[in-house]
Parts: structure tokens; sequence; C-alpha cells
């Protein structure tokens, strides 16, 4: 039979005598604790992030929901067929109107924060909502603007259709939306020299 000496260890490498008080310690291998410091480290960082993380959640940007068509309305302004409303509805008025439809990640920051920056930057740049409040040469200017940018592509922006893919505009609906832009334009301010 062997004989094996039984030496209680505790937890933290140190034997201990019969009463339980540690009397050695054993000096721990230099990898296995820079191993351990390491994971050590990582776990803090984590913890870290996840505190950051927690505590941006309760910085919420003031939100963008207007559902009433106000006076100043385009469809008040200007004669607006349903379809080309339909179309700028989808497409539009989630950053270039008072009412945006949140969708469920906007209560997540930072996201709901890059939303909001876009919704600010869009309306103000244009808001369908406040159309009324524009002088006719503004407005003119505006609806320009949205022909153009409907037919160069560049609005809806990628990063929203990406997601919003009801939001990719047909070849049909860019020129239904492009065309009714240019004549609206024409009637509140005819072009110079009827070019
Ligand atoms: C995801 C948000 C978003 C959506 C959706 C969106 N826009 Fe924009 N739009 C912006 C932002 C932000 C700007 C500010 C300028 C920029 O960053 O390009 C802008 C600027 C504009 C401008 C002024 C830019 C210029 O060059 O004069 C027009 C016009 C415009 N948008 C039209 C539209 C139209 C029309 C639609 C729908 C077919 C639309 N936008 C959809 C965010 C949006």
């Amino acid at each position: 039979m062997e004989a094996r000496a039984i030496v209680p260890v505790s937890k933290n490498g140190a034997i201990r005598d019969g009463g339980g008080r540690a009397t050695l310690r054993l000096p721990a291998a230099p990898k296995a604790a820079s191993k351990s410091l390491l994971r050590h480290m990582i776990k803090k960082i984590f913890a870290g992030l996840l505190v950051a993380f927690v505590a941006i959640q309760f910085v919420r940007p003031a939100r963008n929901l207007s559902p009433a068509a106000g006076p100043n309305d385009v469809t008040a302004k200007l004669e607006v067929p349903a379809d080309v409303q339909h179309v700028l509805a989808t497409a539009c008025y989630d950053c270039h109107s008072n009412n945006t439809r949140y969708p469920w990640y906007a209560q997540v920051q930072p996201v709901g924060w890059w939303l909001a920056s876009h919704i600010h930057d869009g309306k103000r740049h244009l808001n369908f909502s406040e159309f009324g409040a524009y002088d006719a040469k503004n407005a003119a200017r505006k609806l320009r603007g949205v022909a153009r940018t409907i037919n160069g592509g560049s609005m809806p922006l990628s990063s929203y259709t990406w997601i919003h893919r009801d939001a990719i505009l047909s070849a049909a609906e860019k020129k239904l939306v492009a065309d009714w832009a240019e004549a609206a334009r024409a009637k509140l301010a005819p072009p110079p020299g009827g070019k």
C-alpha cells in the first residue's frame, strides 16, 4: 500500500495546518500568474463596458412624435396626390417630418442618438410638416431638392433603405414624386425665362 501525505491546501494555494491557519504559501508559477492577471483585466474591461452601456441607456434623445398634421403641413400648402403622399410618408417622413415611426432599436443607445441626429439634420434641411412656413422661394428650392435627391438616388439615405426595404423607390415611384415636385415648384415660382 502506498503512503500518501494528505496536505490540506486551501483555494489560494496555501497549505494549511490542522487548525486551518495558513502555514506556507506556495509561489504561483509566473506564467499562471500573468494569465490570471490578464483574465482579471479582461473581466474588468468587460465589466466597465457593461456599466457604460447601461449608463448611456438613461440618456435618451427627445422623440420626434407629432402625428397630427399641423397648419403648416405640406398637404395644407400644396396639392399632394395620395400616391405621392404615400411615397413621401414611407420613404421620407421618418427624417423629414415632425413624426417618426421609431423602430424598437431606437430605444437602444447609442443607436437612438444616431437616429436622432439624422432626424435633426434631415428636418433642418427639409420638414414636410413645416413646409407652409417656407417662403415661396425657399419652398421652390426645397422642391427642386426633392426632385434632385430622388433622381440622383441620394435620398432616402442608403443607411435607411438598408433596413427599410419598403423605402427603396422603384423607377416609377421616383418619377412620380420627382414630377410632382417639379410641377409644384413651377407653380410656386415660374422659372425666369421659362427655362
Ligand atoms: C434616414 C433619414 C432620412 C430619410 C429617410 C430621408 N432623408 Fe433626406 N436628408 C436626411 C439628412 C440627414 C439630410 C441632411 C443632409 C445630408 O446629410 O445629406 C437630408 C437632406 C435632404 C435634402 C436637402 C439636401 C440637399 O442637398 O439639398 C433633401 C431635398 C432631402 N433630404 C430629401 C429627401 C427625400 C425626398 C426623401 C424621401 C424620398 C428623404 N430625403 C429621405 C435624412 C433623410
